[in-house]
């Protein structure tokens, strides 16, 4: 499984990626507005500073939601550089535009994906990554790990190349249990991941160790 992280703060991809474990980058529109990115030049030169830290696909969002201009906006942020992966919302003309994009040698991770039908959908698109908001799903009271396995199911049955990416994580356990459900990706924030280290008796026993180390 690839590990992506989850933002658009340039020291926390820096942290991981020091890690030596990081095989790309996602952002969203709340994620770039955080660290206080505005207009559109900023945010294309955005991009390319993380496309310059990170050897991975870095994905880039639209913001906007008709096909033309989805078109328009998604081949401005390929151009960026050669990682970039257009970030499409599921909706009707998102497909349209995720098709498009396939078409043209573009590559897409359809974001916003909540069920196996809208996974469906993205990946007749043609899309590179489909994305389920595994934590949302999880807080409106359903499953997101169960939905991450449908659609790895569906997926293998079918034969769909699209990788899933599984998104919205919360925790370390979530990151495990998708890479059981089969997801392709998981991006996380950088407390997830580095939530991944800890168990209170490594920290036990390191301390024994090294205290046992100085009577050698
Ligand atoms: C996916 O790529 C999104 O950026 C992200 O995982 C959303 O997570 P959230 O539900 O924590 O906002």
């Amino acid at each position: 499984m690839k590990f992506f992280i989850d933002t658009a703060n340039l020291a926390h991809i820096k942290e991981a990626n020091d890690l030596g474990i990081l095989d790309g980058v996602t952002t969203n529109p709340s994620l770039m507005a955080k660290e206080g990115i505005k207009g559109e030049e900023n945010i294309l030169k955005h991009y390319a500073d993380i496309c310059a830290l990170v050897d991975g696909d870095v994905s880039a969002e639209v913001l906007s939601t008709d096909f033309k201009t989805m078109v328009e906006e998604g081949k401005k942020l390929a151009a960026i550089h050669k990682n970039i992966v257009v970030k499409v919302p599921m909706i009707k003309d998102g497909i349209k535009a995720i098709k498009w994009f396939t078409d043209n040698g573009i590559r897409t991770n359809c974001t916003l994906v909540f069920s196996a039908g809208q996974a469906i959908l993205a990946a007749k698109a043609g899309a590179s990554y489909v994305s389920p908001f595994i934590g949302r799903v999880d807080d409106s009271n359903w499953d997101g790990i169960l939905l991450i396995e449908q659609i790895n199911h569906i997926y293998s049955i079918q034969g769909f190349d699209t990788q899933i990416l599984a998104a919205s994580i919360r925790n370390a356990l979530h990151i495990v249990r998708s890479a059981e459900a089969g997801a392709h990706v998981c991006t996380c924030p950088l407390d997830s991941i580095l939530g991944l280290l800890k168990h209170p008796l490594t920290d036990i026993g390191l301390a024994k160790f090294l205290e046992d180390a100085k009577k050698m």
